[in-house]
């Protein structure tokens, strides 16, 4: 498990880490000649099985050249077409296909086939309601398999502003599916893909793919968020006696009635493992609790999160607020902030076996005064600094919207 973890923060930190050569957009024109024969003049594929460029993350495009090169990315077409290029070749090819247009109308001067990006001709009739599902999965994630939000890295409708998280808008849907299988069976590694896909079935990929095919016409749809029942185990009801002197400050049931105590009813039970732990070793600072979970055994710690996660929260004290839930769906990509929901959840439960916590129902005060921690680095128990690399480039103002917002989520 902890290794699941650390590769999944590693996979998603991965974002920081610095880029290729400058590229040329102009020389990459001319390098990009021979690619047209499946790629197209205009970067649309010139069918199905060839993914479009046009329009996507430069970053990715040499990302990808570099994998299919070296044959971490697997595709016996691909790698000879990869082996030539240089390193700036790359740069350069990536630099003039993420400068073409998507939406498939060619702006060459060398007359370049236009066929339409919007395979929509595909969306069959049949395959509507699926769209939906799709829409459902690709917006909110599913929790309770550790299906992360795809949104919160591909953005609204596949148009990804993230530099390298792929555009997945106006790609062909046959290669959504495709790459998602190749995911899910591990014949193309990304660890955090890796994850998702190999959670989803063969359902969840054949709607995810009717919803690439056009998500115009489902963009009046509503989404459906994906409830999670809370399982009574023998470990909880161990747990269950030794959480009596935790009440005072955490409440009957791990509903705290005071603000500056955490609730940790309904939390994810390897993530209050995990805290206890940390408290105990002093990796989280905090002079009550390391008292308190000093004389903790492994087993006392998982059946008291086994307890607490199988327990119902009571709403937070938070009065919501429109920047607040604009940031945490939507993060902010010009300042580089990821959506909170990418971790969170889009209610807010989190993802218990990826150890992301729930910060739904939790008071204004202590959500502040968390992120406020991390902020100073003052806790600093979050793996690879995920927390920490955002919350830095939170605003006060940022804060007080986000914890408005969360604690409200129900
Ligand atoms: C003979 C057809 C063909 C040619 C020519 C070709 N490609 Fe590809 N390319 C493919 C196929 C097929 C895939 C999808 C591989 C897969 O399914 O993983 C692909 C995938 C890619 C991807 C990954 C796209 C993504 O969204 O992950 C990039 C980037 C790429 N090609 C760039 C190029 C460049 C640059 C050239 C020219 C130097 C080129 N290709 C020439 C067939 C071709
Ligand atoms: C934590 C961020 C994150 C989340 C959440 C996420 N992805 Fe990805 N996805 C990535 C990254 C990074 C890549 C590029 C992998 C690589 O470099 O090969 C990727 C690649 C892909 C590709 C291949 C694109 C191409 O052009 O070849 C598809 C399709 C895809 N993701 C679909 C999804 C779907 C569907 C979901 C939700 C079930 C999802 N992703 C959730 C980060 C994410
Ligand atoms: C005297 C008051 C007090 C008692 C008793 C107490 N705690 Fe705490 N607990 C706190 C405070 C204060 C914090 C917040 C620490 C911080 O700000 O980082 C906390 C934080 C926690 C957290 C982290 C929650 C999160 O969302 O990150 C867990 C888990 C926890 N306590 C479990 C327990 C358990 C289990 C017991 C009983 C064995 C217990 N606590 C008893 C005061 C108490
Ligand atoms: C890449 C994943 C990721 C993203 C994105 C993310 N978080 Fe977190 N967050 C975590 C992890 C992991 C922890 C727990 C760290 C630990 O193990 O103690 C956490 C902890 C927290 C906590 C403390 C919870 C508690 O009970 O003490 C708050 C509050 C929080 N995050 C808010 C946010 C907000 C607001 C955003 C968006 C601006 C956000 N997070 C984005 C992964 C993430």
């Amino acid at each position: 498990m902890n290794k699941i973890i650390f590769s999944l923060i590693l996979a998603v930190t991965s974002i920081n880490v610095a880029f290729a050569a400058a590229g040329n957009a102009d020389a990459g024109k001319t390098k990009a000649a021979m690619c047209a024969a499946c790629h197209g003049a205009n970067g649309i594929g010139t069918n199905d099985t060839y993914p479009n460029l046009a329009g996507q993350q430069a970053d990715y495009i040499a990302k990808q050249l570099k994998a299919f090169k070296s044959g971490t990315r697997v595709d016996p077409i691909m790698a000879p077409m990869a082996a030539g290029l240089s390193e700036q070749d790359m740069a350069d090819v990536a630099a003039y296909f993420s400068g073409l247009d998507r939406s498939g109308v060619t702006a060459s001067a060398d007359g370049g086939t236009t066929n339409s990006g919007a395979p929509a001709a595909q969306a069959v009739v049949a395959y509507v309601a699926d769209a939906s599902a799709g829409k459902s999965l690709y917006e909110l994630g599913d929790a309770s398999r550790s299906i992360g939000a795809c949104m919160g890295c591909h953005g609204k409708e596949g148009n990804s502003n993230v530099l390298i998280y792929p555009n997945l808008s106006k790609q062909h849907a046959q290669y959504i599916e495709k790459q998602l299988h190749a995911f899910k069976d591990k014949t193309r590694t990304n660890f955090a893909m890796n994850q998702f896909a190999s959670a989803m079935t063969d359902e969840d990929i054949a709607d995810m793919g009717a919803y690439f095919a056009d998500t115009k016409a489902v963009a009046n749809v509503k989404v459906k968020r994906v409830a999670t029942a809370a399982v009574i185990t023998e470990e909880a009801i161990a747990g269950e006696a030794k959480a009596a002197v935790c009440a005072s400050c955490h409440g009957v049931g791990g509903n705290s009635l005071v603000p500056m105590y955490p609730k940790l009813a309904g939390q994810s039970a390897d993530y209050i493992a995990k805290q206890l732990r940390e408290f105990k070793a002093g990796v989280r600072k905090d002079p009550v609790m390391a008292g308190m979970s000093a004389a903790l055994s492994e087993q006392d710690m998982a059946e008291l999160g086994a307890y607490f996660s199988s327990k119902k929260p009571t709403a937070g004290n938070g009065s919501g607020s429109a920047l607040g839930q604009k940031l945490y769906f939507g993060g902010d990509a010009s300042r580089g902030i990821t959506a909170c929901i990418a971790c969170h959840g889009a209610s807010g439960k989190g993802m218990a076996k990826a150890g992301f916590p729930a910060v739904a129902n939790q008071s204004v005060e202590y959500l502040t005064a968390q992120l406020t921690k991390f902020k100073t680095g003052e806790r600093d128990n979050d793996r690879n600094s995920m927390m920490r690399n955002i919350v830095k480039r939170l605003k006060k103002n940022d804060i007080e919207a986000l914890t408005q917002f969360m604690s409200s989520m129900k």
